[in-house]
This record gives structure tokens, sequence and C-alpha cells, in this order.
């Protein structure tokens, strides 16, 4: 079924929308089964009075996906979040013009923030990359107690903490304009005409398109993740070096 989706910034006019979304939220969450950040209808009006959320909606005014901008460290931190796609919309890439039109209003916004977003998803993770952000340790991100208050309603939260917020399920990726900038106006060198090999290019690119690789990676630290955590409350569902090689 073809139809035209309108993805824009909110205004105070999309405000009958909030309960819908935070509903959504939740009932996505629950059948993930995955941790998440839980929001009220009231944060979500706040975010759209502020003009800091981005809404996609059939032209007779369905409601089809949201995500907000929330701002740490007086503007030095950018987080897009709370991502959310109505299943019946889910793949055909309005996640992507979704994540797209957030990231845009965030650079117009906070020009010089890193722009970062902490997720268990695939998809995600997919957007991310090609919008330019970069896998990274929590110690990139932000400092601010009021950015890690959110991950409290996340069913994961004791592990997040028994790690000393170094890490938990969810895989940091982060945007650096700093860093963009120093890559993106070097004008590809020639030598007799051929195109040469810039060293750590090829490199990121490769990560950049091996989804499956990463899709792995994640895998394999989610796993580590949750075993050292099961260990701890002594389960001795220890999978050892077959769960490994399994998720490997
Ligand atoms: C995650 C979510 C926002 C994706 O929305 P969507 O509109 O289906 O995403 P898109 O169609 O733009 O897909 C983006 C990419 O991810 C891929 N993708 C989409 N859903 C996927 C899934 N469940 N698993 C793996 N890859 C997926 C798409 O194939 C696409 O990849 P491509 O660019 O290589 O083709 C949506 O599934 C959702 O709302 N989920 C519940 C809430 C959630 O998880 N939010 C994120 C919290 S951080």
């Amino acid at each position: 079924l073809e139809q035209k989706i309108t993805v824009r910034v909110a205004t105070p006019d999309d405000k009958h929308f909030a309960e819908t979304i935070t509903n959504e939220m939740e009932e996505s969450a629950k059948a993930r089964g995955t941790g998440i950040a839980k929001r009220s209808p009231q944060y979500i009006e706040k975010k759209m009075d502020e003009g800091k959320a981005v809404i996609a909606h059939t032209p007779d005014g369905t409601w089809v996906g949201f995500c907000y901008v929330e701002a740490w460290e007086h503007g030095k931190y950018v987080a897009n979040s709370g991502l959310i796609v109505a299943p019946a919309f889910r793949k055909s890439g309005v996640a992507t013009e979704i994540k797209r039109t957030v990231f845009e209003l965030s650079r117009r916004m906070y020009p010089d923030a890193k722009i970062f977003g902490l997720t268990t998803g695939l998809a995600v993770m997919k957007i991310n990359s090609d919008l330019g952000y970069e896998p990274v340790t929590y110690s990139e991100l932000t400092n601010d107690e009021e950015f890690w208050k959110g991950c409290q309603s996340c069913v994961n939260f004791d592990i997040l903490t028994s790690k000393g917020r170094k890490n938990c399920l969810c895989t940091a990726m982060l945007y650096d304009p700093v860093e963009k900038a120093k890559q993106a106006p070097a004008p590809l060198p020639k030598i007799n005409g051929q195109r040469v090999h810039v060293a750590g290019e090829h490199h990121r690119r490769q990560f950049a398109n091996n989804f499956s690789l990463f899709d792995r990676w994640v895998r394999f630290k989610q796993f580590v993740l949750l075993k050292n955590w099961r260990k701890k409350l002594g389960d001795s569902q220890d999978k050892g070096i077959l769960g490994l090689l399994f998720f490997w």
C-alpha cells in the first residue's frame, strides 16, 4: 500500500498525539522484552512546545512516528531519543526519514554538540551509522546525571549500575562534528589519475557496511554482560564456551 507520509518538526498542535506515542513506546518495549527509558505524555508535549520533536503522520492525520531532541551539559551533548514508528508503518524507511530530520534539527539547534544515542536495536544502529555516528564507549557520552536518570526506568538498570555506568546492553553511538569536519572536506588525492586509498577511510566504511559483523559483535557483548549478570545472581545456567560460539 503506497501512502504519502509527512515527516516534519512537531508543533503544539500535535499534542493530541502525545498519549498514543507514549502508549506505543511502552507496548513496543514490552513486545521486544528490552529496556527503554519511559516517558510521560507531558514530557512529549513539552518537546512539541519547544520545537524539539519530529512527528510523522498520514494525510488523514493518523500518527506514524516520533522522535525528540534532548540537550545535556548546556548543549555540549545532544541525544535524539524516543524513536518510535507505529507497527503498521515499519520497514518502509519511516524511521530513517525521522532520524534524518531530527538529526538535521539537532545540527541546526546545536551546531557544536556531539550527538549521541543509546540503543539495543539494529535498525537504529544502521540508521545512525549512515548519518555518520560511530560506536563509542560510555565514557564518551555525557556525564550529566539527568541523562543517566532516564535509564532508571529501564529493566536493565541494575546491570548499568553494577558496571559502574561504564557498560550495559545498549550500544552507544556518537556523531562528533569536530571529527567530521576533519574528515569531510579532504578531496580524493589522485596519483597518475588513479584514486588513492586513504588510510582509515576504507576501514571505517567496511565497518559501516558490514552489519552482520556489527550485529554479531552487539549480540556477543549482550551475551557476555547477561552471562556475568546471571552469575552474579547465582544462576547456574552458564552455557560457557558453547554459548559463546553460538553467538559468534
Ligand atoms: C526501530 C524502529 C524505529 C525502526 O523503524 P522502521 O521505520 O521500521 O525503520 P526503517 O524502515 O527506516 O529501517 C531502517 C533500517 O533498519 C532495518 N530494520 C528495520 N527494522 C529492523 C529490525 N527489526 N531488525 C533489523 N533491522 C531492521 C531496515 O531494513 C533498514 O535497513 P536498510 O537501510 O539497510 O534497508 C521501529 O521498529 C520501532 O519503532 N521499534 C520499536 C521501538 C524501538 O525499538 N525504538 C528504538 C529505541 S532506541
